[in-house]
């Protein structure tokens, strides 16, 4: 009797373990088709909507106000700094607690987290190291800059300084992959906006020498060289064979083959995806590295990171540069078959969300304006609405079809245009169809240039033949056939205005006579969906 009680206990803990704690596959992963990529949450492309808080945000008085603002802001995802300095206040001894409250509440309000490992980069400087290190700083010095002074920033070639930063970070890996049986954590952030400001690299003894020694066999293969625009040469030391930008590269190599070391060991504990993100360079003028932060993953470095930190599994671009042209540009920079596109930081302005458009349309797997939260501001509710309303409208649509966004992003099938700042017309090469798209706000004319700032946007998504579903405001969209059928006659089969619920398509009206005559369908300021068919005649 003893053995049968025994037996059906076992049985039923272990079916009991088997509904809470999800299978191994389960755990969050990138992966990659063609070129194209996909983040896996729960074995399906995810999208993050996301938004960032502030960076002393991370505490559990401040949660309940972000836990608010993120359900406001219909985002699925937060991404919160977790701080090395709280983690571990004495060497070797691990406080998890913030996290542990951090993960419970997220359960809670259903929402996925990314983790931004604030350790010994944080915007270039080391002040996230924890205080018994910061009083040891012959231990874990500064770089010294090119006249001798110490600059504001870790050196990147200091062993003792890698050997805390990866067993502090493999101990919070293993942590979570004990404590986060929900898969709350869906990617990680290895430090934040590494590199220097202030000094291209490090110039201490140590660093010279190194300096003075050979490049490693790793940045010599004749593919990187051809990527960094560099002749290729079989062997020499940085300054022979990088020339002026020997300095940024050096210091690159040493960043990224750090961040590397930890986010390895933080692998070997718990295989989430882990990034590494950037305080970016202009994109189109090769500007000094001592203009901007030498030695993250800025656009002319991403080969370096690559070979460097191959454990990392993409490089972000914080983008806080402005100007259509050249934000559209760094996003294509960033968009590689090797590298999956996502923007974990972007300056909190209305004129800034349009691009979340260029992300999905680039199969990017996530979007995420920065400054979420009031900072303990007491902002009154109606400041928070107004702070939170621009993202808030275009999470609103998307949040209830974003798993169809991911998987429409991974397969390639979405197409978008985004307002440029001269307000001009743009078209969509749909194969048998043209698609116009002029900006105007909904005015009745197709030529009208009204939105000011270009805040239009649209995004066609190929669901079948002559079949599109539409998105977009600020704009109107006409058709026209193209190729065999260019001289035919056609017009709208039906044309559907509506909403995602449950991965399928609410009509709420049919839209026809002036809502579709004179120049197509328009879109007014609150994103609309709307499912299109086209009919030749
Ligand atoms: C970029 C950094 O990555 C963030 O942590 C934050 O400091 C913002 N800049 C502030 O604008």
């Amino acid at each position: 009797m003893k053995k049968t009680i025994a037996w059906i206990t076992t049985i039923l803990l272990g079916t009991i373990s088997a509904f809470c704690q999800p299978a191994n596959d389960d755990v969050p992963k990138l992966v990659s088709n063609d070129g194209r990529h996909a983040l896996l949450v729960n074995g399906s492309p995810y999208f993050i909507l996301g938004a960032q808080a502030h960076n002393s945000s991370g505490w559990p008085a401040m949660l309940p106000g972000i836990w608010s603002a993120l359900e406001q802001m219909n985002a699925n995802t937060l991404e919160l700094p977790v701080y090395w300095e709280q983690i571990e206040p004495r060497q070797g001894s691990f406080d998890f607690s913030l996290v542990d409250t951090l993960l419970a509440q997220a359960g809670e309000h259903k929402i996925h987290l990314v983790l931004l490992w604030f350790a010994t980069w944080k915007n270039g400087s080391n002040h996230y190291m924890p205080e018994w290190m910061k009083r040891e700083a012959g231990k874990y010095p500064n770089l010294t800059g090119k006249t001798g002074k110490p600059v504001d920033s870790p050196s990147p070639i200091i062993d003792a300084t890698m050997e805390a930063d990866k067993k502090a970070f493999s101990a919070m890996m293993k942590h979570l992959k004990n404590a986060d049986l929900q898969h709350a954590v869906i990617m990680v952030q290895v430090e934040n906006e590494p590199g220097a400001w202030g000094s291209v690299r490090d110039y201490s003894p140590a660093a010279q020498k190194l300096f003075e020694g050979p490049v490693p066999s790793g940045l010599l293969k004749p593919a990187v060289l051809h990527d960094l625009h560099i002749p290729e040469v079989a062997a020499g030391n940085w300054e022979k064979v990088f020339g002026d930008r020997a300095d940024e590269y050096f210091q690159t190599w040493y960043v990224a083959r750090f961040i590397g070391h930890v986010a390895a060991a933080g692998k070997a504990e718990y295989p989430l995806p882990m990034y590494a993100n950037a305080a970016l360079r202009d994109p189109f003028s090769n500007p000094h590295a001592d203009s901007y932060e030498s030695g993250g993953p800025t656009d002319n470095v991403i080969p370096i990171w690559k070979v460097a930190a191959p454990v990392i599994d993409l490089l972000a671009p914080d983008i806080y540069l402005t100007g259509t042209d050249t934000i559209l540009k760094v996003i294509s920079l960033y968009d590689l078959k090797d590298n999956a596109l996502f923007v974990p930081e972007l300056g909190w302005t209305a004129n800034r969300v349009k691009y979340l458009y260029e992300v999905l349309a680039r199969g990017g797997i996530g979007f995420s304006p920065f400054g979420l939260d009031d900072n303990g501001q007491h902002f009154s509710p109606d400041k928070i609405r107004e702070h939170l309303a621009p993202f808030a409208t275009e999470y609103a649509m998307m949040a209830p079809m974003m798993r169809e966004l991911a998987k429409w992003g991974f397969e390639g099938k979405i197409k978008s245009v985004i307002e440029r700042d001269d307000h001009a017309d743009q078209t969509i090469d749909l194969g048998e169809w043209q698609a116009m798209i002029s900006f105007g706000g909904g005015d009745r004319k197709v030529s009208d240039k009204v939105n000011n700032p270009p805040n239009g946007k649209l995004m066609i998504v190929l669901l079948g033949e002559n079949k599109y579903l539409v998105m977009g405001n600020l704009c109107r969209i006409t058709f026209k056939p193209i190729g065999k059928n260019a001289t035919r006659s056609w017009q709208y089969l039906k044309v559907e205005e509506g909403h995602y619920e449950q991965g399928a398509f609410k009509s709420q009206r049919i839209l026809n006579g002036d809502e579709t005559d004179w120049g197509g369908p328009r879109f007014g300021t609150t994103p609309a969906v709307l499912q299109i068919s086209l009919i030749l005649r």
